[in-house]
């Protein structure tokens, strides 16, 4: 298959369209699209990504009346955080209508939807005029694209088009939480932090941390984020040993900072969210053999970074 590369979004909403699967920007990561309500389309978002048929997708709008078609209620909670945070970072767990294929949804009732506030995402969004499910446009397991040029190294040929935009904003995956139980649960940390959400509404919290909890998101069973380089979390810099096929990112410079074949240093946290998941692809570019990464503190965006740098760690 050719994966024609655009900038036009009235060229890659003419794909989806047709059925097609269009990879696209968002602040997040670059998402995979496809029409959320084509059954056919859905089937090809599974095959292109390697991905588990239990691991529920994404719906994303760009006006909130295309909720009506997709979720039979809005609870309370949910109202709040769609005043305050739509569009953005932010996944709201929601009661799915009859109409949302259950193949969108891994045979869940309930449905994930997203408002991305990235220009080129909305702008694409309302030229395809419906909902899409958009998982985040990697191969299953790997770590998220943040370039188009990323999506290409796992999509291309896969895939009918990549609508390029630049490097995204945020660099991890949006915040998901759940609306349908009795308190608000966040499923997956992200960019809107559990300090912002319970600023909204007091009583939310991260999933799991009660044993009468419903069960977390499907997809968090399974290996994310991963890069081929094994990763090694470093509390004290000496931990990170430095040799030409040993890579580092963290906020502080470790011991013979230069004798690593890769490193990045970051000036932020926000800096290191944006920039690990293209470090990491990078450095299995580069044959790096092991990656050293500092941990932060997990608190607002920290608590997303050491998820996700978590994650990868435990291969
Ligand atoms: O930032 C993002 O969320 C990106 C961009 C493209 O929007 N999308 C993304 O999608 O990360 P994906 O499919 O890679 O991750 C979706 C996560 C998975 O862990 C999935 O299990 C969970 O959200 N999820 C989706 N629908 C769910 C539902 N109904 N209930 C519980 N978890 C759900
Ligand atoms: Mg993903």
């Amino acid at each position: 298959m050719k994966t024609t590369l655009t900038r036009s979004v009235k060229k890659a909403a003419g794909f989806i369209l047709e059925a097609e699967l269009v990879a696209f920007p968002t602040e997040t990561v670059y998402g995979l699209g496809a029409n959320l309500f084509s059954e056919q389309a859905l089937k090809k978002i599974f095959l292109a990504k390697g991905r588990p048929a239990d691991n529920p997708l994404i719906a994303h709008i760009f006006d909130l009346l295309q909720l009506d078609a997709l979720v039979d209620r809005v609870p309370r909670a949910a109202e709040r955080f769609i005043e305050a945070f739509f569009p953005g970072p932010l996944t709201l767990v929601l009661p799915k209508t009859q109409k949302v294929p259950t193949l969108a949804t891994a045979g869940l009732d309930t449905l994930g939807v997203r408002m991305p506030r990235h220009p080129i995402a909305s702008a694409f969004l309302k030229a395809c005029g419906i909902p899409l499910a958009a998982p985040s446009a990697n191969l299953s397991g790997r770590p998220s694209p943040t370039s188009w040029q990323a999506v290409r190294e796992d999509m291309e040929g896969h895939i009918s088009c990549i609508l390029k935009g630049g490097q995204t904003e945020v660099g991890l995956e949006s915040t998901v939480v759940d609306c349908t139980y009795r308190v608000p649960l966040i499923l997956r940390a992200g960019a809107t932090t559990l300090e912002q959400l319970r600023a909204v509404v007091s009583t939310t919290r991260l999933a799991g941390t009660s044993r009468s909890e419903p069960p977390k998101s499907p997809g968090l069973k399974y290996r994310h984020y991963s890069p081929r380089a094994m990763v090694v979390l470093v509390n004290q810099l000496e931990e990170a040993v430095a040799t030409k096929d040993a890579a580092y990112i963290g906020m502080n410079a470790p011991p013979k900072a230069n004798v690593f074949g890769k490193q990045h240093i970051c000036s932020s946290v926000k800096e290191y969210a944006r920039s690990l998941f293209s470090f990491f692809r990078n450095c299995d570019g580069a044959g790096i053999r092991v990656i050293y990464c500092q941990t932060v503190p997990p608190t607002s965006l920290g608590l997303a970074l050491m998820d996700r740098l978590e994650r990868a760690s435990h291969p």
